[in-house]
């Protein structure tokens, strides 16, 4: 055993704040009311349902990690967040049509009870999104900032908060690249007061949150704590950050799939991806500035996990190529299909056919859940910058300098339970099990 690390207990009420209170975040709510009242299982959240093996495996210890770490529980949850939209959370989750009415109706006074704040919005950033009725004044970005961290300030006295957590469910911005203003801290803050044309609405919310000292996730592709100025921040205050892209649908399955293909030493000549899909965010993606953001973030992970520089007899030919496609009557019923070419002993080819018919938010809800209650437990653990042990919830894993991400999900979930391990004071579970035979 060595010594667990001193973390902070939970008290009182945790505030998780969502940029956009669209499809995923108010399945997150209406999920988290539907538990708290026990008309529904949390399923698909590790937090709430999964085991963590402690010690050898004849000691028959597997508590939930929800026991094993000093997580906040359901019941101290507050929701609240910011949308261009004034709709209230059981409107916007009725418009979204994720949840069949019953469902909502079930947990529907809580739900209109959240309202969403004002937004900072762009349609040089999001443009497909039109008639926007709830957006902040267009002051300087930083009044902006200051009046995001007034937000913050009066929801946590508002709703008895001891703390706050927010995690990015707003709608994928436009892709950028970093440049110049992300740099630093002083050029960013410069572009701040400027009105930088390069600095998105994503990047003042996390601005603002890590000023204020309240953690950040990013659940889209978009540009925002993966950028310098973001980390020597973080750093600075002492607040952890973690990124990008939820890995639900299609992604979740190629990482799943892919490392198995590895594992065997199987040869992959080509992976077509593509996805129908209805919802809004699909609507979004539709604009190809957009949809770039995630494309970058979609065909990143194959590179990662098969590495063709180590093994290009078997990955060095490799044609990924994936697609999204708006398809209004599906809604949030994405069907994600997958073809991919294999070859094995000798060169013989072969072909896999995925058709995943899978339902985006709610794939993606429990993510939410976990990233911040996961968030706020590293705060209280007085972890700062980077998180990478959360990798396991993102398509495009932000890392420090010069690391390439870990993409395959059966390591990143090694990597969060081992640091789960490590702080508790446990010993690290490296599958040995030698002793088991001596
Ligand atoms: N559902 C999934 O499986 C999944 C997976 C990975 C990533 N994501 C990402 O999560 C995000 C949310 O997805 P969704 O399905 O809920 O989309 P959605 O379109 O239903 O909701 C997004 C909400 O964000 C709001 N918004 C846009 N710009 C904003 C801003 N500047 N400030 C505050 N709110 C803003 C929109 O009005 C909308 O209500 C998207 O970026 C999506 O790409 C989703």
């Amino acid at each position: 055993m060595t010594k667990p690390i001193e973390i902070i207990p939970h008290t009182g009420k945790l505030g998780v704040l969502t940029p956009g209170m669209g499809a995923v975040s108010t399945t997150l709510y209406a999920g988290v009311f539907a538990a708290r009242k026990g008309i529904a299982e949390p399923i698909g959240s590790l937090t709430q349902t999964g085991r963590i093996r402690l010690g050898k495996r004849t000691e028959g210890r597997s508590p939930l990690i929800r026991q094993f770490v000093p997580l906040a529980p359901l019941d101290d949850i507050v929701f609240g967040g910011w949308d261009p939209y004034s709709d209230d959370a059981y409107t916007a989750a009725m418009k979204a049509g994720v949840l069949r009415p019953e469902h909502l109706e079930a947990v529907g006074d809580e739900l209109r009870m959240i309202k969403p704040m004002k937004a900072v919005f762009s349609h040089r950033w999001v443009s497909r999104l039109e008639d926007t009725d709830n957006v902040m004044d267009n002051g300087s970005m930083m009044s902006q900032v200051e009046a995001l961290i007034e937000d913050m300030e009066q929801f946590k006295v508002e709703h008895g908060c001891d703390r706050l957590v927010i995690v990015w469910c707003g709608s994928t911005e436009a892709y950028e690249e970093p440049s110049e203003v992300h740099m630093t801290l002083a050029s960013f803050e410069e572009g701040l007061r400027n009105n930088h044309a390069h600095i998105t609405p994503s990047q003042i919310y996390a601005y603002a949150a890590l000023l204020a000292g309240v953690p950040f996730a990013n659940g889209s592709p978009n540009l925002t704590v993966d950028i310098p100025a973001m980390t020597e921040l973080a750093a600075r205050q002492g607040v952890p950050i973690a990124g990008k892209d939820y890995k639900t649908g299609q992604t979740l399955i190629k990482t799943i799939i892919a490392p198995g293909l590895k594992a065997r030493m199987l040869g992959i000549r080509g992976w077509y991806s593509t996805n129908i899909l209805g919802n809004r965010d699909g609507e979004v993606l539709d604009d190809p500035e957009n949809f770039r953001s995630k494309e970058v973030s979609k065909l990143g992970v194959l590179e990662q996990i098969l590495q063709p520089e180590l093994y290009p007899q078997l990955y060095g030919d490799l044609y990924h190529l994936v697609r999204i496609n708006y398809y209004p009557p599906r809604g949030d019923d994405k069907e994600g299909w997958d073809n991919i070419d294999i070859f094995g002993w000798l060169g013989y080819p072969m072909q896999i056919k995925i058709d995943f018919l899978c339902k985006d938010s709610i794939l993606a809800a429990p993510l939410v859940l976990d990233l911040a209650l996961f968030m706020d437990l590293a705060q209280r653990a007085g972890q700062k910058g980077i998180q990478e042990w959360l990798s396991f919830y993102f398509k495009s894993p932000q890392t420090g300098p010069g690391l390439y991400p870990e993409n395959d999900l059966f390591i990143q979930l090694k990597k969060l339970k081992n640091t789960l391990r490590h702080w508790m004071g446990e010993e690290l579970i490296t599958h040995l099990g030698a002793e088991y035979y001596e």
